[in-house]
């Protein structure tokens, strides 16, 4: 038995997550599991009427579950970041998910962009950092006064504007990316795993040429995980040149390996890649921990409640989450699944079909019971 929390979430989320359930749910019939849903009311919609984004009664509920499906947050009504980070970002930290598991595979039947390139070309994964860089939230904005702490600030100001740094009139932001040892060595050490058990080929991104501090530890981190798995082949690529390496040279890739700002936008690049964001799924791993699942696009407000979007991202997501419950066939029949939808045309408007998001469901749900 595993004990599955769901959280809908908003926009187009619930819908999604209710077409992937019903998959899950098929699959577990099939392959003899039971899966036992625990729903938790979390998004903007309780937000706007409580003031709450998560609360302690939420995480001990969550805590209580072996994993986490998520649809979506995002809605027009909430200033951006208050949901991501109150909600999302918060979940990854507070479950130390340090693992950003992003498959990008482009299944047969699917059109990618880019010309002349087949399922056998796009097969990768991008194992992004999930906890640090960027993304730790430490910054400020400020005026005047306080500034004067900051001899740095005060002597661009200067050197560059030509300006008295002091007066009150110039504004300062800024934001710290912070990498730690511990924190780099145990994504690495997750990507060297992953790719010693497939192509043995692991890229890593980064900006050490001009953020030499923190990708600089970062490298040396890969560096001496790299001494651990000799017949894993290295290479170290920038963030700018590795866009057009996707773009151009997919084929080279098996397992990349990136901190965590690079690995969001990168991410981005190849769901596009493979097919579209209506085909990205992420899992947001702790391996010894409470891992979340979730497609990598957002909560489209505006298809929300139409029964149109394409909940395939999602379904994939399940898939994920089976695999990491140990429960293989299963993860793999709903991949299957997910594949046969595309090649018999029952898919969302999106991919060119006329399928509803849960006539979507239902037909892969079918289609793993019977185990076609
Ligand atoms: C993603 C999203 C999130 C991120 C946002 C919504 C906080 O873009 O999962 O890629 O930046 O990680
Ligand atoms: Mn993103």
């Amino acid at each position: 038995m595993h004990r599955v929390a769901a959280i809908g979430g908003d926009g187009i989320g619930p819908e999604i997550i209710s077409a992937g359930r019903t998959v899950l749910d098929a699959a577990s019939e099939r392959f003899n599991f039971a899966i036992d849903w625990v729903d938790f009311d979390i998004g903007s919609e309780r937000y706007l009427k409580t003031g709450e984004l998560l609360t302690d009664e939420d995480i001990t509920g969550l805590e209580t579950c072996d994993s986490i499906y998520f649809g979506a947050i995002g809605d027009d009504r909430v200033r951006p970041g208050i949901l991501e980070k109150g909600i999302l970002l918060a979940l990854r930290f507070h479950f130390d998910q340090y693992i950003n598991l992003r498959p990008i595979q482009l299944l047969h039947g699917v059109q990618t962009p880019l010309a002349n390139k087949t399922p056998d070309d796009i097969n990768f994964l991008v194992v992004r950092e999930n906890t640090e860089d960027f993304y730790v939230g430490i910054g400020s904005r400020f005026r005047g006064a306080e500034k004067r702490s900051l001899e740095v600030i005060r002597n661009l100001y200067s050197v560059k504007f030509g300006v008295d740094a002091e007066s009150d009139a110039e504004e300062v932001a800024y934001q710290i990316g912070l990498i730690t040892r511990e924190g780099s060595e145990r994504v690495i050490r997750y990507a060297f795993e992953r790719a010693n058990e497939r192509n043995k080929k692991c890229s890593s991104v980064d900006k050490a040429n001009v953020l030499s501090d923190i990708y600089g530890l970062w490298r040396e981190v890969f560096t001496s995980v790299s001494k651990g798995y000799p017949d894993v082949e290295t290479e170290f690529t920038f963030v700018d040149a590795v866009t057009m390496w996707f773009v151009k040279n997919p084929e080279w890739f098996d397992v990349v390996v990136t901190p965590n700002m690079f690995g969001d936008i990168i991410t981005d690049l190849g769901a596009m890649v493979q097919g579209g964001l209506g085909l990205a799924p992420g899992g947001n791993i702790n391996p010894d921990g409470i891992s979340m699942f979730e497609p990598i696009h957002g909560s489209a407000p505006k298809y929300k409640g139409m029964n149109i979007a394409n909940p395939l991202a999602t379904i994939w997501a399940g898939s994920l989450l089976l695999e990491n419950l140990g429960e293989k066939e299963a993860a793999a029949a709903v991949l299957k699944g997910i594949e046969s939808s595309i090649l018999a045309g029952h898919v969302t408007k999106d991919m060119g079909g006329a399928q509803s998001t849960s006539s979507v469901g239902d037909w892969i749900a079918a289609q793993i019971r019977t185990g076609a």
